[in-house]
């Protein structure tokens, strides 16, 4: 931190664990990426790695990194925030700190476990020791129960300190999402050899947390977020996050059944799935309307433009990728033809990275203003160019792989689905079509786009606000000075 003349020393309990999420987040985050190029380049050159570092492995260290890194993402913003909300110290930080070492270690030992064993046979010890073949989430049994350990450890931090301090909207719902959060990730830890019941169970911890839980944590950050970046007033952003909280729970609990069509459940789920995940856009628009509503009133101060843009993206790329791309391919009558399609991988990035990338990195933006000494990061900031190019290389590269994957979707569902009949050899025929292909294509030219605004955030990370001039931090001052006593 020294090196980087990040004032690291002088930050609350809370605050320093935050920056230890933040910063594993950061580098798993590029780990992701890679892993999205090597795959990607796996669908170009499909003999690259063979018997070393297949694609199914590449996937799925891919995938795994970023639930990973965003759940890092998110405990950090919780233990960045919770100290300013309940106006305390955090309570346990010894603990928490206990608890950060010890799920870092796992992660660590399970990465190379992937890396270097990948897979095993059928049975107990694979289970236990490799993986646990549950996609997004298979990590081995041991580092299940390290991981729930650990969240428990976070949920304490966070109850207890709330407890000794004060209680708030955002508090009550925040705690409430929590143990949703930890206790849906049980049904992902349960075994059974039936198939069906085992996907059954699996869609709870996958559709329910990021479709309920996540997006309930990330409304309370963003109603954190917009009261520090803004000045938006309280009672505001908590009258929103309540409307939010219950259209997201009142959908997303029975849209669940849109996993539900085809997987040997009884058919009752078409119905149930079809009309309640058709709802599910509604909160989102609802949340679009609110950052819009408090980023266009013209008395609420913005001293953080970076962190702005990022809540801004946040809210639509939340409502475009999961709303309308989760939209389009919710009806079963749709869903017929697109399920498991490229149609799925096209929402599946516009909808984790408009929605939960997005709000990581604006919470980084916020981290890293203070560890500058809370100078201003507006229109005075030097070498603004960095974070802009960062947010158009970021933004920019994932849209274009999700209209590449869209037209490679469209191509598939029509070949292999309306055409073939969902044959194997229709299959075959989709996956080798010119307009699939050349989806291919375009997703890996985007895809280093994305990489690309990466390395520009990583490095704007590390030295934005590093020089900003002393008249304009004195300027800074007097103007916040002057703006409390007008408001007081
Ligand atoms: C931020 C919220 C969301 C995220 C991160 C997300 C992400 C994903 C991902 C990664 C998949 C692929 C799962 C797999 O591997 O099989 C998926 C599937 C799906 N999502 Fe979402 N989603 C979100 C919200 C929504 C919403 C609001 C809707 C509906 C309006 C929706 C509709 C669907 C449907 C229908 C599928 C199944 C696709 C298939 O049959 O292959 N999603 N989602
Ligand atoms: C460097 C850019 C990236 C490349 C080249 C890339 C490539 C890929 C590839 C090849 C797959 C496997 C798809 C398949 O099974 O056919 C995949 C899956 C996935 N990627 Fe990426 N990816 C990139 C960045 C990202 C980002 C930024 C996110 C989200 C924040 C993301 C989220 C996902 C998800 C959720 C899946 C699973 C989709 C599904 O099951 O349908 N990827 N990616
Ligand atoms: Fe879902």
């Amino acid at each position: 931190m020294s090196l980087l003349k990040f004032d690291y020393s002088s930050l609350t309990p809370g605050k320093k664990l935050a920056v230890k999420y933040f910063i594993v987040a950061i580098i798993l985050f590029g780990a992701q990426l890679l892993f999205g190029l090597i795959a990607g380049a796996q669908y170009l050159v499909p003999g690259l790695f063979y018997n070393k570092l297949d694609f199914n492995v590449v996937r799925m260290v891919h995938i795994n990194a970023m639930v990973i890194w965003m759940l890092y993402g998110f405990i950090g913003s919780v233990y960045w925030l919770i100290e300013d909300e309940a106006q305390t110290e955090l309570v346990g930080y010894k603990l928490g700190n206990l608890a950060f070492w010890i799920f870092t270690l796992a992660v660590a030992v399970v990465v190379v476990v992937y890396l270097f064993i990948q897979i095993g046979p059928g049975n107990q010890t694979s289970l236990w020791l490799i993986n646990e073949g549950r996609e997004y989430i298979e990590a081995p049994r041991w580092a299940d129960i390290g991981i729930v350990v650990c969240v428990l450890i976070f949920f304490y931090n966070v109850a207890a300190t709330f407890m000794k301090g004060r209680w708030t909207g955002i508090a009550g719902v925040l705690v409430l999402d929590l143990v949703a959060l930890a206790g849906l990730y049980l049904a992902g830890m349960f075994y059974t050899p039936n198939i069906s019941v085992d996907q059954y169970w699996w869609w709870w911890v996958i559709h329910l947390w990021v479709e309920a839980t996540w997006e309930v944590l990330v409304g309370c950050i963003m109603a954190w977020s917009l009261m520090q970046v803004l000045g938006t007033p309280r009672k505001i952003v908590q009258t929103w996050l309540y409307i939010e909280v219950a259209l997201m729970f009142g959908s997303g609990i029975l849209g669940l059944g849109h996993h539900y069509f085809w997987i040997g459940t009884p058919e009752y789920w078409l119905t149930i799935g079809g009309f309640f995940s058709a709802l599910e856009p509604v909160p989102l628009v609802a949340m679009v309307v609110h950052a819009v509503y408090d980023a266009g009133k013209h008395d609420f101060k913005n001293r953080n433009h970076p962190a702005m843009a990022w809540l801004i993206a946040h809210a639509f790329g939340n409502f475009f990728g999961a709303g309308v791309w989760g939209f389009m391919h919710t009806l079963p009558q749709i869903n017929l033809y697109t399920h498991g399609t490229q149609w799925s991988a096209s929402h599946g990035h516009l909808a984790f990275f408009g929605a939960y990338a997005s709000i990581n990195i604006a919470m980084w933006y916020i981290a890293v203003q203070k560890l500058r000494g809370d100078v201003p990061f507006d229109s005075r900031l030097p070498h603004a160019w960095r974070w802009k190019s960062a947010l158009a290389l970021l933004n920019i590269g994932v849209l274009g792989m999700t209209m590449a994957l869209l037209i490679s979707g469209y191509e598939q569902s029509f070949i292999e689905r309306a055409i073939e009949g969902s044959t194997w050899a229709g299959y075959f025929k989709a996956q080798t079509a010119k307009w699939f292909m050349q989806g291919m294509w375009w997703r890996q030219v985007f895809g280093y786009a994305t990489a690309l605004g990466y390395v520009l955030l990583v490095w704007d990370l590390m030295t934005i606000g590093k020089d900003v001039p002393q008249s304009v931090i004195e300027a800074d001052r007097k103007e916040r000075l002057h703006g409390q006593k007008t408001r007081g």
